[in-house]
């Protein structure tokens, strides 16, 4: 973590390999019990560039800590009932203990439809209906990545959530809705803002915590933000300058208590919370096992 004036610049960085390094250590020892290593299965569909160097990531982010990391790989032109087979083959695959299917799919695919082939046990990116129920029960089991990330930054920098209120500028189901679930559950105020949102100033001003992920570069100036707030950018945006996020980092630095940079913040910390969930994943299915056996 840096420290600019009394602005603290989070390092996402750290944070991630806080987390790798536990989640090797369970990997060590789950490796022993299974007698292999947990796998992780990821479907990924057509050539978006994107898609492949984010899978490139976590692949290389499994191997560092001894999670198997295999990739099926499809032409644009899958079918749904094509790529729905290869899901539930992998399902009922005693040796993958977890799913991912890369966002986003081509247009003729229905993203909440492939998903939903996931079993609920393997949804290691927890987008299932049945680990977004449990969230909502406050019950979680597998619950997305970056709004875990968000949380693990949160609770990193011992930012209290109760009686606070943290303004959510997002309302999709992989970011927003997730974490305005995960901050309720800390007994903080939500507000979730998005494009339909009137005079988004007044809300954000409000903010303790400000959680950006709308992908609009500047979007948050340090007119919209109160002093000393906390403010967590989500956004990854591609520019001809380079990779950005929601804020204008340079002037809200200097008025935030806390501040996430892009790159180098949230982005590292999802990655590693996705090679949490397949450890939980991994565990869950060891216990199924014992119970079975
Ligand atoms: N750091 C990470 O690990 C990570 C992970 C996932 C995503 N991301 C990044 O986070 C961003 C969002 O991802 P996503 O998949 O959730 O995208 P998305 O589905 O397009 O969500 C964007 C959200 O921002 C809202 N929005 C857009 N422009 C706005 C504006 N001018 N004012 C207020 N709200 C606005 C949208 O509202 P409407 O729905 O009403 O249009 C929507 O709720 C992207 O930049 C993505 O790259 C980062």
């Amino acid at each position: 973590m840096q420290q600019t004036n009394s602005t603290q610049i989070v390092s996402g960085k750290d944070i991630a390999q806080q987390i790798k390094n536990q989640v090797k250590t369970d990997v060590e020892s789950i490796t022993k019990q299974l007698k292999r290593k947990p796998q992780v299965k990821s479907f990924i569909v057509g050539d978006n560039k994107e898609s492949k160097l984010y899978l490139k990531l976590r692949n290389k982010a499994c191997f560092e800590v001894g999670i198997k990391a295999v990739q099926h790989e499809f032409s644009e032109a899958v079918t749904f009932r094509e790529l729905a087979n290869e899901i539930e083959k992998t399902n009922s695959d005693d040796q993958v203990d977890g799913i991912f299917v890369q966002l986003p799919l081509p247009k003729h695919l229905d993203a909440q439809k492939v998903l939903s082939c996931i079993h609920p046990s393997k949804d290691v990116e927890g987008f299932t209906a049945k680990n977004m129920g449990r969230l909502v029960n406050n019950d979680p089991f597998l619950v997305p990545c970056t709004p875990q990330a968000v949380m693990h930054i949160l609770n990193h920098h011992q930012i209290p959530l109760k009686g606070s209120h943290v303004v959510i500028i997002n309302h999709s189901t992989v970011v927003g809705k997730p974490l305005a679930l995960l901050c309720l559950h800390e007994n903080a105020t939500v507000s979730v803002a998005h494009v339909f949102t009137t005079n988004l100033k007044a809300i954000t001003s409000q903010a303790d915590v400000l959680i950006t992920a709308a992908g609009v570069p500047n979007l948050i100036t340090k007119e919209m933000i109160k002093k000393d707030a906390v403010i967590i950018d989500v956004a990854i945006v591609k520019t001809e300058k380079g990779i950005t996020g929601d804020v204008d980092f340079k002037q809200v630095k200097e008025k935030a208590s806390l501040i996430t940079p892009v790159p180098g913040g949230v982005g590292p910390v999802t990655i590693a919370s996705a090679l949490q969930n397949i450890m939980k994943a991994t565990n869950a299915s060891l216990k199924v096992k014992y119970i079975n056996e």
